[in-house]
């Protein structure tokens, strides 16, 4: 279903031009897909809350930091999580309201804290230095922000190591298993009674399940003890973080968020029963499958016997892709230069981006239907952390990004979600209105 809304709307573009001769890479995203996966979010919450309990969804801005997107999905009663006074801006540019916002990020400055309390948005403070400074901020007044504390539980990582949040080592948050550190979080809320959130996010990509609900065993275990020692339900609101992995090997959702739902409330028994309000921050998840890079094949050629296909994507929007091929391979499908399915043969070839390095490649030595000039690939998977990603390197512009949906004559309308970067913007950002 998803593949042939897909299928529908990469002929769509090439009828429509999106993919013309001065665009030959865009980015679509599914506008029924986004809306389809913010329900099933909602719903499988839904299925293992006690009735009355309060759940915030904050889709993690950094995935897919597109205003449309956060306002479609603030539609669907989606918040935000943001981590930078760009990404608070991103989420107040979309209307996404300031009790459905989380600021998270380890390096807040002490404008930024201004600025989230005197909006009321919420906060998890990173480390002591950051409470300090909150607590200073706070002084004896009562916060209208909800704060909180963002805690390690060193549950350990998965198979990305720059990914993983949780190991002993990871740089987020009180790491809880370190000397001291258990007990200075105990503390720091018995002397707070402002404070009323515990926040951890064990992630992200690769993370096998088991061990992310192990993450957020620990930290519900360390609110039940501080709610205990406090003799009171000072912990009110638990902020489980996101970190869903996403199948990039195959079209289907797996794990879904029923699953997910389902296995927390197996290995939390309590998380769900209503004591708690929860917070999550889903990114990848929500996104990542309802988007695609279009790009044409400029050149063929040969190289060492191998063919190669020259497209415009490369670095600029799949970096992490480029960067570490093993961690990030990208699932390709081949049209024809009418954007029609492209049938075999297959050949394995490289496919490759257009910045000046050899190892700019989409995808090396792939089995592909071979392709020819004005042929259009395409990336899949790509709507989270890709057009979030991108690499300016070679001055190769932003491509524009459109939304797509049924336009109720049976077929395809596209939505601008953000133009191309234009050469006079590559030109000012590079410094142009500047002496030497
Ligand atoms: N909450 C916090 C505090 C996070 O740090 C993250 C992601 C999320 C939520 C969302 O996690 P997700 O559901 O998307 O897994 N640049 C990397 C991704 C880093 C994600 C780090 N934090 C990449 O290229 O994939």
């Amino acid at each position: 279903e998803r593949a042939a809304r897909r299928d529908a709307a990469v002929r769509a573009a090439v009828e429509q031009g999106l993919l013309g001769p001065g665009s030959p890479l865009v980015g679509l995203l599914d506008v029924t897909g986004i809306r389809q996966a913010a329900a099933r979010l909602r719903q499988a919450f839904a299925d293992v809350t006690a009735p009355g309990t309060p759940v915030l969804h904050a889709f993690a801005v950094k995935a897919t930091p597109l205003v449309p997107v956060l306002r479609l999905l603030a539609e669907e009663g989606i918040g935000a999580e943001v981590a930078s006074p760009g990404e608070l801006a991103l989420a107040r540019a979309a209307g996404v309201p300031a009790e459905a916002t989380v600021l998270d990020s380890p390096a807040k400055t002490t404008a930024e804290l201004r600025e989230a309390l005197a909006l009321g948005i919420a906060v998890n403070a990173d480390n002591p230095q950051e409470l300090a400074r909150l607590d200073a901020l706070v002084g004896s007044s009562v916060p209208r922000s909800p704060l909180g504390i963002r805690v390690n539980p060193q549950v350990g990582g998965g198979s990305i190591e720059a990914l993983s949040t949780a190991t002993a080592t990871s740089k987020f948050g009180v790491a809880l298993r370190d000397e001291g550190a258990r007990e200075w979080v105990v503390k720091a809320f018995l002397d707070r009674p402002w404070l009323t959130r515990l926040h951890a996010h064990t992630g992200s990509q690769g993370i096998p399940l088991p061990r992310l609900a192990q993450g957020i065993a620990e930290t519900y275990r360390l609110a039940e003890e501080i709610n205990e020692r406090a003799g009171r339900r000072q912990i009110d609101t638990l902020d489980i973080g996101g970190g869903l992995p996403v199948n990039f090997a195959g079209e289907e959702t797996v794990p879904t968020y029923a699953a997910y739902a389902r296995l927390l409330a197996e290995t939390v028994p309590g998380l769900f029963d209503g004591r708690y309000g929860l917070v999550t921050e889903f990114g990848r998840s929500l996104l990542a499958k309802q988007g695609t890079l279009l790009t044409r094949v400029e050149y063929t050629k040969t190289a060492g016997g191998r063919p190669v296909a020259v497209t415009h994507a490369g670095v600029q929007v799949a970096t992490r892709t480029v960067y570490a091929p093993q961690s990030w391979p990208l699932r390709l499908a081949a049209y024809d230069a009418e954007g029609r399915p492209k049938p075999g043969p297959e050949a394995v070839q490289d496919i490759a981006g257009p910045a000046c390095f050899a190892g700019d490649l989409l995808a090396e030595a792939r089995s592909l239907a071979l392709l020819e000039p004005g042929d259009v690939v395409a990336a899949l998977d790509t709507g989270a952390y890709y057009f979030a990603h991108h690499y300016a390197y070679n001055s190769l512009p932003r491509p524009a990004v459109y939304g797509y949906l049924p336009d109720g004559r049976g077929g395809i309308a596209f939505a601008t979600v953000r133009e191309a970067q234009t050469v006079e913007e590559i030109v000012t950002e590079a410094g142009a209105a500047h002496a030497t």
